[in-house]
C-alpha cells in the first residue's frame, strides 16, 4: 500500500440476516485528495459502502483500513469522516450558523474559534452573510450548501456525499456539480460522491467505481470507463451503446451480424462468444454499398448538436447513430466504423477477472482496445 492510499477495503462482504450479501467480496483503494464517485442503480450497495466508511455499520467479513489502520471497530464519531446526506439532515430549529457550528460545539471549541471556523466554512460555500437565517428560509440549493459547510467545518480527511444533488432541479444541479468539484479542488479533501446518474459521474470524477449487485464492475477514470467498458452492464449503464452478440474468430478478427470485421482486440479463445459494443458517435452514415453494415432507418430525432438516428439491420439488431448528417426514415443506408470503434467484451466478465486475464498475456499488452 502506498502512502497515498487513505481508505482500503479488503474483501469486504456485508450481509443482513440470511439475505444474499448486499456487498460481495469488495476490494478497492481510495487515494488521498481525489474526487471519487460510486455509480450504480438503486439498491446496488452505494449507501452501504458509505455507511461502512463512516462507521454506521460494520463489515460481516473483511477489513477496512483508514491511513493504514484497521478501523472495523472504530466508532463513527472517532473517524476523520463527515457525511452529507441526501435529505441534508439539517436541524430545522437551529439557524444557519448553529447548524454549521453544531459539531464544533460538541467538541467544546471556544466561541471565538467557532465563529471564525463557521464564517470560513460558509464563505467557502458562498453563504457569507446568511449566518442568522432560519433553515426554512433557505432554498433547496442553499440548504445543500449549509449541509456541505457543516461537513467541511470539521476539517475531515474524507467527505462522503450520498446523492446530494438528486433533490435539485436540473439547472441548479448542474451549477452545484461545478461548485462541488471546485470546492473539492480548493480544499484538497478526498470526496466520495454517490450518484445513480452517469452523466454526473462522468462530469465530476477523477475516478469512478461502477457498481452493480454489490460488486464493483469496473473502476477507472471517466474516459477509461466510457471508452473501454469491461462488460455489458458497464457499456449499457455508461452512455448510449450498441451491443450485439459476436464471435471472436482469431486475434484481431471478430464476427457479428453475419460478417467478419477487423478489430484491435486479441487474447480470446478461438470461436469464443463475445459481446460487441460500438458507441453511437463512432458510427458514420455512408452510401449503402460503402458501409460495413447495411441498415434501415427507423426513426430520427434532432438533439441540438446531432441527429439521433435509430436503425435496424437484417437480423433485427437496433443501431443507434449520432450524426450531424440527416437520414431519411425508411431508407437503407450504410454504416461505417473504424476497427478501433469495435470494443470486444467477454461475457459477464468482472474487472478482477479482466485484470487476471491481462496478466496471463505473455507480452503484457492490453487486448482491450487501444
Ligand atoms: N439495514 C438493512 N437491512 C437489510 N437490508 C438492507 C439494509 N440496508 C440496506 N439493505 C439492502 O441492501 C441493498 C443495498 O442498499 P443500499 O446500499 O442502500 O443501495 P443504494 O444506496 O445503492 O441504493 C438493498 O437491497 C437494501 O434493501
Ligand atoms: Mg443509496
Amino acid at each position: 500500500m502506498t502512502n497515498d492510499v487513505i481508505i482500503q477495503f479488503k474483501n469486504v462482504t456485508k450481509q443482513y440476516d440470511n439475505d444474499p450479501p448486499v456487498l460481495g467480496d469488495v476490494s478497492f483503494e481510495i487515494e488521498r485528495g481525489k474526487f471519487y464517485t460510486l455509480l450504480g442503480p438503486s439498491g446496488c450497495g452505494k449507501t452501504t459502502i458509505l455507511r461502512l466508511i463512516a462507521g454506521f455499520t460494520e463489515p460481516s467479513i473483511g477489513e477496512i483500513y483508514f491511513n493504514n489502520k484497521n478501523i472495523n471497530h472504530v466508532p463513527a464519531n472517532k473517524r476523520q469522516v463527515n457525511t452529507v446526506f441526501q435529505d441534508y439532515a439539517l436541524f430545522p430549529h437551529l439557524n444557519v450558523f448553529e447548524n454549521v457550528a453544531f459539531g464544533l460545539r460538541i467538541k467544546k471549541l471556544k466561541n471565538a474559534e467557532i465563529t471564525a471556523k463557521v464564517k470560513e466554512a460558509l464563505s467557502f460555500v458562498n453563504l457569507a452573510g446568511y449566518e442568522n437565517r432560519e433553515i426554512r428560509e433557505m432554498s433547496g440549493g442553499q440548504k445543500q450548501r449549509v449541509a456541505i459547510a457543516r461537513a467541511i467545518v470539521n476539517e475531515p480527511e474524507v467527505i462522503l456525499l450520498d446523492e446530494p444533488l438528486s433533490a435539485l432541479d436540473l439547472k441548479l444541479r448542474t451549477e452545484m456539480q461545478y461548485e462541488l468539484r471546485e470546492l473539492q479542488r480548493r480544499l484538497g479533501i478526498t470526496f466520495i460522491f454517490v450518484t445513480h446518474d452517469q452523466e454526473e459521474a462522468l462530469a465530476m470524477s477523477d475516478e469512478i467505481f461502477v457498481i452493480n449487485e454489490g460488486k464493483i464492475q469496473q473502476s477507472g477514470t471517466p474516459t477509461d470507463i466510457y471508452d473501454e467498458p469491461i462488460n455489458r452492464f458497464v457499456a449499457d449503464f455508461i452512455g448510449e451503446s450498441n451491443i450485439v452478440k459476436g464471435k471472436m474468430m482469431n486475434d484481431y478478427l471478430v464476427e457479428f451480424v453475419g460478417r467478419e470485421f477487423e478489430c484491435v482486440d486479441k487474447g480470446f479463445n478461438e470461436n469464443e462468444t463475445v459481446e460487441i459494443v460500438i458507441r453511437p458517435e463512432d458510427l458514420e452514415i455512408t452510401a449503402l454499398d460503402r458501409g460495413k453494415l447495411q441498415v434501415k432507418v427507423d426513426s430520427q430525432l434532432f438533439r441540438g448538436v446531432h441527429y439521433e438516428i435509430c436503425c435496424y439491420d437484417k437480423d433485427g439488431n437496433e443501431w443507434l447513430v449520432h450524426s450531424t448528417k440527416k437520414a431519411a426514415v425508411d431508407t437503407e443506408i450504410g454504416l461505417y466504423f473504424d476497427p478501433e470503434a469495435i470494443h470486444v467484451m467477454r461475457l459477464g466478465e468482472t474487472e478482477e477477472e479482466f485484470d487476471r486475464r491481462l496478466e496471463t498475456y505473455v507480452d503484457g499488452a492490453s487486448h482491450h482496445g487501444k
